[in-house]
C-alpha cells in the first residue's frame, strides 16, 4: 500500500492534494494512471495542465509511447494457453487463447458458453498463464461444482484454485464498470492476466430498454470494452466475453442469429466466434469464426459437451 502511494507521488506534479484526488478516484498505481485519459482526470477534479503533465510521465514510465519496428512486431512472441477444446487448440491461429486479446464467444442458450468460461479459468491457471483469474458473472450462473469437475478432468488440485479464482456478481452496469476500471488493476497487480465476463451484454440489455436508449447503451458498452483494451495494452490482460444472440430481422434470414451488442462490440473485440448447438438433445456443437484474424470463415471447430466442460 505504502509502495503504491510513493509510486504515484514520485511523479512530478503529484503533491498531497493531487495524490488524494487520484486515490479518491481509485487509481492504484502509476501503470493504472497511465490508462486514464486527460478528460477522466479532469473530471476527477485535477486541473487540465497538471493532468496532461502527470499522464505524460506515467505513459513514459510504462513505455507505451515507445514505437516498435516491423521486425520487432514480427518477432514478438505471445503467451498462449491450451483450452482443452481439442479442435480450438488445433485450428485457431494461436492454437489456444492468446495474451492481450479480447475474445467473444456468442451463442444461444445451452450452447456451452458458461461451461467454456469455467473451463478457461481452470486451463489458464493450470498452465500458469495467469496467477489469478477474475470471473464476472452477470447472470448468477457461476458454479463452484463445475470448476471442481473441470479441475478433476485437468488434474489440478482444487486447493490450488480456491484462492486464485475471484468471482464478482455485479447487479448493474455501474458496478460492472467499477470492477473493470478499479478492481481489475488491483488483481492485475497480484498477477491476474485473465478476466471472464459471462455475459457482456446482459446487464446493458436489461438496463437500457427500448430504442430511445440504444445510443446510450452502445456508448456504455464501448466504454467498458475500451477499458478492457487499455488493460490489454498496458498489462497484457486477456478478456473472454460471452454473449447472447439475437434473431436477424431481415426477410429471408429466418433462423439466422447475430451476437447482441451491435457494431460497437463487433469492432472492439479481437476475435469473435459463434457457438452453435443445432440439436439441444445432443451434447455437441460447433464454433465458427465470425471474425478471427488469420482464420478462414469456413473453418468449423466441433466440440462435445461433457459434465466436466467442453472437449
Ligand atoms: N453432463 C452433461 N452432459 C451433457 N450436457 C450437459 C451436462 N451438464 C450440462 N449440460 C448441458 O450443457 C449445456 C451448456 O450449458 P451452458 O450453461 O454452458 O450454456 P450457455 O451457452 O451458457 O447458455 P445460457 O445462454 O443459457 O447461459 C446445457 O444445455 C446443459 O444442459
Ligand atoms: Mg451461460
Amino acid at each position: 500500500m505504502s509502495r503504491k502511494r510513493s509510486d504515484l507521488s514520485s511523479l512530478e506534479g503529484v503533491g498531497p492534494k493531487t495524490l488524494e484526488k487520484l486515490q479518491e478516484l481509485g487509481v492504484a498505481s502509476v501503470e493504472h494512471l497511465a490508462e486514464f485519459t486527460v478528460e477522466e482526470l479532469v473530471e476527477a477534479g485535477i486541473e487540465y495542465d497538471r493532468a496532461v503533465k502527470i499522464l505524460q510521465q506515467a505513459l513514459q514510465r510504462v513505455g507505451s509511447t515507445q514505437p516498435a519496428t516491423l521486425r520487432e512486431l514480427r518477432q514478438r512472441q505471445y503467451r498462449v494457453f491450451k483450452t482443452g477444446v481439442a479442435e480450438f487448440d488445433e485450428k485457431t491461429p494461436w492454437r489456444g487463447v492468446r495474451e492481450a486479446f479480447i475474445y467473444e464467444f456468442a451463442g444461444e442458450f445451452g450452447a456451452g458458453k458458461s461451461m467454456l468460461a469455467h473451463q478457461l479459468v481452470v486451463a489458464a491457471l493450470k498452465e500458469s498463464f495467469t496467477a489469478k483469474a477474475v470471473y464476472i458473472d452477470t447472470e448468477g450462473t457461476f458454479s463452484p461444482a463445475l470448476v471442481e469437475a473441470v479441475a478433476r478432468r485437468f488434474g489440478v488440485e482444487l486447493e490450488k484454485l480456491e484462492d486464485s479464482v475471484v468471482v464478482y456478481q455485479p447487479a448493474n452496469v455501474v458496478q460492472l464498470e467499477q470492477i473493470v476500471k478499479y478492481d481489475l488493476p488491483r488483481h492485475i497487480g497480484e498477477g491476474c492476466r485473465l478476466v471472464i465476463i459471462d455475459t457482456i451484454t446482459a446487464l446493458y440489455r436489461a438496463e437500457f430498454v427500448g430504442r430511445e436508449h440504444l445510443a446510450a447503451r452502445q456508448q456504455r458498452i464501448h466504454y467498458l470494452i475500451d477499458w478492457l483494451r487499455r488493460h490489454a495494452r498496458t498489462f497484457g490482460l486477456t478478456s473472454i466475453l460471452t454473449n447472447q444472440v439475437m434473431d436477424v430481422p431481415e426477410a429471408f434470414a429466418i433462423g439466422v442469429k447475430r451476437p447482441a451488442g451491435g457494431n460497437v462490440l463487433a469492432h472492439a473485440v479481437n476475435a469473435r466466434l459463434l457457438m452453435v448447438r443445432p440439436n439441444k438433445t445432443k451434447p455437441e456443437g460447433y464454433m465458427w469464426p465470425l471474425d478471427v484474424p488469420g482464420m478462414a470463415p469456413d473453418v468449423r471447430i466441433e466440440y462435445r459437451i461433457t459434465e466436466a466442460g467442453l472437449e
